[in-house]
């Protein structure tokens, strides 16, 4: 039995979301997986993730290991004799949502561990891995848990939750994990310190560009796509979540012919996103490879 939490990518709404303003997102067809195997002889409950070098107890004092205890008190599941072990096809603290992917496949795991049949409510899920994210994260809108669940193509919204899009058409888009370390909690705490509120131009602006991108995306207009995220790394920088290697990837994106270009998720490191004719893809991941970002593509939507 497999447990998955799909990493995911904000195309546009990062950071406003956290105010209240819509975001539009997508689950990557990649995330991090964990079979729960049973140690019948007793033992801790334990973690492997070799992808990411984790193997801890819950027990241990290491970040993973506080996200993994405080999931299974969500649960109240107590400390089961259980090695949980994973795998990742996503990079940690990249921006691509890979705590939120964690978090949901460790609560499927102990949820499948204690009911192998039962029928997993979404509800559920969301608080366990929402008590990790609290960990990590600080202030979470709740949007990466939401797409780690649910995959698909989504609006989040704090105060509503997930809006799942259906017939969205399918859409390549071009990832560059610029390997550059970043917390997301810093990044919260920095718009924070240059927006104050919800009243800030800026984040009102990303939260419209949010409405136009979307119905963009629905109309397969990716010009009208591009020029929003290309509008939103602007206001994104202006906040102070860019940085010089973010912008130059983006820039280098353009001009290798992108309809569009910005950074994803929390900034300040982690990874960029950009859409471009399919004709001018290798030339974008040509470009992010000369600065030694080993980019790829990832098919969000279904039609
Ligand atoms: O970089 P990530 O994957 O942690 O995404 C963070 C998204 C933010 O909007 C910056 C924060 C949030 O909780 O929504």
């Amino acid at each position: 039995m497999t447990c998955v939490g799909y990493g995911k990518i904000i195309l546009l709404g990062e950071h406003a979301v956290v105010y209240g303003y819509p975001a539009l997102a997508a689950a990557l067809d990649r995330g991090v997986i964990i079979a729960p195997v049973a140690t019948p002889a007793g033992g801790p409950l334990r973690l492997e993730l070799r992808a990411w070098g984790v193997a801890i107890t819950a027990e241990d004092d290491h970040p993973v290991a506080r996200s993994l205890a405080a999931i299974a008190d969500a649960l109240g599941a107590g400390r089961p004799p259980l090695s949980l072990i994973g795998d990742a096809q996503i990079p940690p603290a990249a921006g691509l949502g890979s705590s939120a992917a964690i978090a949901v496949a460790i609560a499927r795991a102990l949820l499948a561990y204690r009911q192998p049949e039962g029928a997993v409510d979404p509800a559920v899920l969301g608080h366990a891995a929402g008590a990790s994210e609290i960990l990590v994260h600080g202030r979470p809108s709740g949007v990466d848990v939401a797409l780690a669940i649910a995959g698909g193509v989504g609006v989040f919204r704090r105060a509503s939750g997930l809006l799942p899009l259906a017939g969205v058409p399918a859409l390549r888009v071009l990832v560059g994990p610029s390997g550059a370390p970043r917390s997301t909690a810093a990044m919260v705490a920095k718009v924070a310190e240059n927006a104050h509120d919800d009243s800030d131009e800026r984040l009102r602006e990303l939260g419209s560009l949010t409405d136009t991108g979307t119905s963009a995306l629905l109309a397969k207009d990716l010009t009208g796509l591009g020029h929003a995220m290309d509008r939103a790394h602007t206001l994104l920088a202006d906040l102070g979540v860019a940085t010089p290697l973010l912008d130059s990837l983006c820039s280098s994106a353009r001009k290798a012919g992108a309809y569009g270009a910005k950074l994803t998720g929390a900034g300040g490191g982690g990874a960029v996103i950009a859409i471009a004719p399919r004709d001018k893809e290798a030339a974008v991941l040509a470009a992010w490879r000369a600065a030694k970002v080993e980019g790829f593509v990832a098919t969000i939507g279904t039609r």
